[in-house]
């Protein structure tokens, strides 16, 4: 098929890339120039696993444009994955949707038949506002009657770090269509993902044990709210665990023991219940707001949904109060901050955890020096502005400093030498805000180790 995507960020060069793979003509359109001159030099603009390898696999199928009336014209099937940032009222902004939904429209050719996809996570509803878009720029074009355009909402799951898995090896395929008819399209896009009928990437294998996905057919309102309930769920099971930590921390008991106690329940499962810093990024933060706004809208209270969101951010809050309590106070103390990125495998450090430690700390009056393995560029720039250093290895970091706080779970940072970074310390304080490290192994090495919910 002939597929155009709209956003070339984590979703759409991911999705592009995978489906040009798998067969399709892809052309993927970005309004960033920059970006597309990157692109276009088959060089990833994200960091994502294998993503570069895959666009080089993908060949001839893949191609990059500026322009989406361009792109359009002879698209079968158009995705789109523009950003929704946060609106200051929490609900997420769709400015770029409805924006990329008129420059779709304004490229549709008479006559033909097009199935148009929202792959942003957006408010229910939003699949009625772009079909509302697309018809009024079709009737100003005079061409409303003779071009049918499916809008279908088709909500992404995929994890940074595993965004290829992911879109390869899915759990489910989502779609919301007004007319169940309307979702064939989209089932012919995905068909050799659903049958798993493609000889996976080199890097990729297929897991053993995996199951075809389900696709999972309904109504676009359905679908919409599928994305935000999902996401609110993986993001309250983790503020679940980290309310138990807190209480962990005052009656003697290890989160880590917890949690694998309770995570062999298959009604409850392992995942997600990894106690810490708390979660960020793209999605948690700005999908649980969205909801609680869509709630307010229909005058509606999700005291479990706000309530997850308090923990979370609180826990920022509370490594830092640690860090006071051990120090005697952070006011001219110099601290050491390991990760920037919201969590591994990914340079993203939207609504990172580790950013706002950085902020508090700062704010507090400490001096702090910084690391992250692959996202030092963008946590520069979010933190432009702010007195902070930036050091390229963790041991020269620590040289002097009076504490260490690990902020994202980098799996390098499990393998530092902990007596060699203790011996650089002036005094040796490790603040674990992932429980990335073995708390005995820690104290042999020399550190005084806090982690999460087995301060004991
Ligand atoms: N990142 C994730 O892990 C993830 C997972 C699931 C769903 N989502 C959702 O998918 C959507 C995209 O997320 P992302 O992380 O890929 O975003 P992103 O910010 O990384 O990328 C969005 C891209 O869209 C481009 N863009 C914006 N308006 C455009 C327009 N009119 N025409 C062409 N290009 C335009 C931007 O330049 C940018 O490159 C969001 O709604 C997000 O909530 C993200």
């Amino acid at each position: 098929m002939n597929v155009a995507v709209i956003g070339t960020g984590y979703v759409g060069l991911t999705t592009g890339t995978a489906l040009a793979y798998l067969g399709h003509r892809v052309t993927c359109v970005d309004k960033d120039t920059a970006k597309l001159e990157l692109l276009c030099r088959g060089r990833s603009t994200v960091h994502e696993q294998g993503l570069e390898e895959l666009m080089a696999l993908s060949g001839r199928n893949l191609s990059f444009a500026r322009q989406t009336q361009e792109a359009v014209k002879d698209a079968d099937v158009i995705l789109v994955a523009v950003g929704t940032p946060q609106k200051s009222n929490g609900e997420a902004n769709t400015q770029n949707v409805e924006a990329a939904a008129r420059e779709v429209a304004e490229g549709l050719e008479k006559g033909r038949l097009y199935c148009l996809a929202v792959k942003s996570t957006v408010p229910v509803g939003t699949e009625r506002q772009v079909s509302q878009v697309v018809r009024r720029v079709l009737d100003a074009r005079g061409v409303e009657d003779k071009t049918t355009v499916m809008v279908v909402s088709n909500p992404e799951f995929l994890r940074e770090g595993r965004a290829l898995h992911c879109t390869f090896y899915p759990d489910r395929i989502v779609v919301g269509a007004e007319q169940p008819e309307d979702a064939d399209m989209l089932r012919r896009l995905y068909q050799r993902i659903l049958e798993q009928s493609f000889d996976p990437p080199p890097f990729l294998p297929r897991p053993g044990g995996y199951n075809l996905p389900t696709l999972v057919s309904t109504d676009p309102t359905s679908a919409e709210m599928i994305k935000y309930a999902s996401n609110a769920f993986l993001s309250l099971k983790i503020s679940f665990i980290n309310e138990i930590a807190g209480l962990c921390e005052k009656v003697g008991a290890d989160v880590t023991e917890v949690a694998r106690g309770v995570g062999l329940d298959p009604r409850i499962g392992p995942g997600f219940l990894a106690a810490g810093l708390g979660w960020g990024g793209s999605c948690f933060p700005k999908d649980t707001a969205a909801l609680l706004a869509i709630a307010e809208e229909h005058a509606y209270t999700m005291p479990i949904a706000a309530a997850s969101r308090e923990v979370n951010f609180r826990q920022r809050y509370r490594v830092v109060e640690k860090l006071q309590e051990t120090l005697k106070g952070v006011r001219g103390r110099l601290i050491g901050v390991l990760g920037l990125a919201f969590k591994p495998a990914t340079d993203d450090v939207r609504e990172s955890p580790a950013l706002d430690v950085v902020r508090i700390l700062v704010e507090r009056g400490a001096r702090v020096r910084v690391h992250d393995p692959v996202a030092m560029d963008n946590g520069r720039r979010a933190l432009e502005g702010l007195e902070v250093e930036f050091f390229r290895d963790p041991y020269t970091l620590a040289s002097g400093a009076e504490a260490l706080v690990l902020a994202t779970e980098w799996p390098q940072y499990r393998h530092l030498d902990l007596a060699r970074l203790a011996g650089m310390m002036r005094t040796p304080v490790l603040l674990d805000g992932r429980n990335l490290i073995d708390p005995e192994e820690a104290r042999r090495a020399g550190w005084t180790y806090m982690g999460t919910g087995r301060w004991v």
